[in-house]
């Protein structure tokens, strides 16, 4: 992948313009090199993928097939420009967090029947895990999404769409943006999802309304974009009161239409006699003769001629923007597993999807939650590039996404010829890769980060600022994310950030885990001579006043591997998440519990049969449909011909950690 680049961003051009606190254009972003961590390909029969789909334009760099990242999406989008992917995605569908107030919490259960041991009966289980915070002042958050839109529509190919799921209270500030961004005319429809039932945000004696939709902001590109025309049925009042006759024999029902022909000769309708009577009529004598043959005439007792329009052929009505037949997400719904927080429905984006794209297109969701869009893309014989911030999306999305895959290889034999049938497009393919922009390895996530970096260092936090996080005293706060260590850009980035407010005094003092060695000699030189303004750097691994910030205790496993015939016998023993118990012995009101076996614990294991140490080749998936459900614990193997790379096996707890173990290979 590219080294770091400069990636040159378009202005907004839309008018009017909404304005925030801190409003900042977006001239270009830094794209940061990504890294391949994991591959996930099926082996199916041949001919099981669609050859219709053309990869000429895809990226040499990237692996034909499914693009999840780790990241946060602003790298992620712009290391997608920096490596050929500007222009080239044909839908975008979004559904960033709602700026709601709210904590998101995935809820963990261990495996087991046992496992659900409620922990305060209330909404809070077992093991919950934040999963991404929701909280932002007002301005970060127009900010935030400004940023990623101006980024999405580098991406939009010129037959392009783009749908943003939001809430009412954000949508017209996101509309807004859109317009700025996209242009006004690039408006297509507000689709209102009526959510079905009602929201469960009216308690007794509240001052409002429940809110029971969605808002969904439809924007193309440029025009014509991609538009597959759809149908909903006939509500049963037209089925009613327009299809009211039946006909004989057959039973079935139909309307009347008049056989003449609109606006008379003048309008081109050709004049002849037909059955006694004489009119300029809507069909050629021919086709009149067809329709006759086929008993799709119909007389009155005057003898004026009616065509027959049968119920059972009717396209139904065109959609219109008020969707309200699609339920959404209940609690334990997919797969019999605890569904993602806000995850959305697969019937809501199967339509968004076969509307806005063709088999083959790119559909990219850079806020991917659960999967659904990468999931219904790849049902629906699309190419997909997902990201998210979140390592529990990350990897539920791709066990989802493995676990479709291999129903289509499985599937590939016995139905390629419904496929073929055109009822369902075949996949445009049958892997995936999952690639991290920067390193997002550590378990924690920049906003719970940031909240506990606050609280460790006593700074005072700030909300309304999009650049500082708070004051460190007299000093403005700069929290470096921890997913890599501080380099020079991000002190770069803080300066930058001065330079841009000539009326600032204050110090800053930049924030991060680690920093790289570069950053002494950036420091010394930019302080040099600076009287204001200066830049101080805190690392909180090693700082002697505020180090020691982490204290985690990685999960462990024993695993075992013992050759059987030609292949090897993998046995996992044992395996602890100090993180898990020590979850359950934290929780108030409960006896720590006992876990009698491991397997409770563990989430799923995934197994390269020749792990080059670096790129993990999922050879084999062991992920128990069913909460209830165990992983086996014991595999059989088969190494591949000659290959003297060594067996690795990736078991995640039910928290989202992960523990390699690689098999030791005497003479290697
Ligand atoms: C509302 S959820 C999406 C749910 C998804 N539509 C589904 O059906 O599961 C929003 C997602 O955006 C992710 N997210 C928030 N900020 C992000 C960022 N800066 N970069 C990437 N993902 C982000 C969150 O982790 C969360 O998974």
């Amino acid at each position: 992948m590219t080294d770091e680049t400069r990636v040159p961003i378009a202005k907004a051009k839309g008018r009017p313009m909404l304005q925030w606190v801190g409003k900042r254009p977006l001239r270009e972003v830094r794209s940061f090199p990504a890294q391949l961590v994991e591959r996930f390909a099926s082996t199916a029969p041949a001919g099981a993928v669609s050859t219709d789909v053309d990869w000429s334009g895809w990226p040499d760099r990237f692996d034909r097939g499914g693009l999840l990242f780790h990241g946060d999406n602003k790298e992620v989008l712009a290391h997608l420009l920096a490596n050929g992917f500007r222009g080239k995605v044909d839908l975008v569908y979004i559904d960033p967090p709602f700026d709601s107030g709210a904590d998101y919490v995935r809820k963990v259960q261990l495996r087991g029947a046992s496992g659900s041991v409620r922990l305060d009966g209330e909404s809070h289980t077992l093991g919950e895990q934040i999963q991404y915070t929701d909280i932002w002042a007002n301005d970060t958050y127009l900010q935030f999404m400004y940023e990623r839109l101006l980024l999405i529509k580098e991406l939009m190919s010129p037959r392009g769409s783009l749908v943003l799921h939001c809430d009412p209270r954000r949508g017209f500030q996101l509309r807004c943006l859109l317009d700025e961004v996209l242009g006004p005319d690039a408006f297509v429809n507000e689709v209102v999802w009526k959510r079905s039932d009602a929201h469960s945000d009216v308690g007794q004696g509240a001052k409002h309304l429940g809110t029971v939709h969605d808002v969904l902001l439809l924007y193309v590109r440029d025009r014509p974009s991609t538009w597959n025309d759809m149908f909903s049925p006939l509500p049963q009042t037209t089925v009613d009161n327009w299809y009211r006759n039946v006909e004989e024999g057959t039973g079935r029902r139909y309307n009347k239409a008049d056989a003449t022909g609109p606006g008379g000769t003048a309008k081109g309708s050709p004049l002849y006699e037909w059955k006694g009577v004489t009119r300029p009529w809507r069909f050629s004598r021919a086709r009149m003769e067809e329709l006759e043959a086929e008993g799709r005439l119909t007389y009155s007792e005057s003898g004026m001629v009616y065509v027959k329009r049968y119920l059972d052929e009717s396209k139904g009505v065109p959609l219109q923007d008020w969707w309200d037949d699609i339920q959404m997400v209940r609690g334990i719904q997919r797969r019999g597993e605890a569904s993602y927080p806000t995850e959305k429905p697969e019937a809501l984006l199967d339509r968004v999807v076969q509307l806005l794209s063709s088999p083959g297109d790119i559909v990219l969701d850079c806020f991917i939650g659960s999967g659904t869009t990468a999931a219904v893309a790849q049902k629906l014989g699309r190419r997909w590039i997902g990201a998210d911030i979140n390592k529990g999306a990350i990897q539920t999305t791709e066990k989802r996404l493995a676990a479709i895959i291999e129903d289509q290889a499985n599937a590939a034999g016995s139905e390629q010829l419904a496929m073929e049938s055109g009822e369902t497009p075949r996949p445009a393919q049958l892997g995936f890769s999952v690639l991290r922009v920067n390193d997002y390895d550590l378990q924690i996530q920049h906003n719970e980060a940031v909240n506990l970096a606050v609280e460790h260092l006593g700074a005072d936090r700030t909300k309304t600022d999009a650049f500082f996080q708070g004051t460190l005293g007299r000093e403005l706060l700069y929290i470096v994310g921890f997913n890599h260590p501080c380099s020079p850009l991000d002190l770069q980035a803080a300066a930058h950030e001065l330079e841009q407010r000539p009326d600032e005094q204050r110090d800053v003092v930049v924030v991060a885990l680690g920093r790289e060695l570069a950053c002494e000699p950036w420091l010394a030189d930019y302080n040099r001579v600076r009287p204001i303004n200066r830049i101080r750097l805190i690392e909180l691994r090693t700082d002697p006043k505020y180090g020691k910030f982490f204290q985690h205790q990685p999960a462990v496993a024993r695993v075992r591997f013992e050759p059987e015939g030609d292949a090897v016998r993998v046995t996992i023993d044992d395996f602890i998440s100090p993180s898990i118990i020590e979850r359950l012995s934290a929780q108030e009101g409960v006896l720590t519990p006992q876990i009698t076996d491991w397997r409770a614990m563990v989430d799923s294991v995934f197994i390269d049969a020749a792990y080059d140490g670096g790129v993990f080749n999922v050879a084999l998936a062991d992920i128990p449909e069913r909460r209830q459900d165990l992983v086996d614990g014991s595999y059989i193997v088969e190494r591949p011909a000659d290959s003297m790379q060594p067996i690795a096996v990736r078991i995640t707890d039910m928290l989202g950690e992960e523990v390699l173990v690689i098999e030791e290979r005497a003479g290697h």
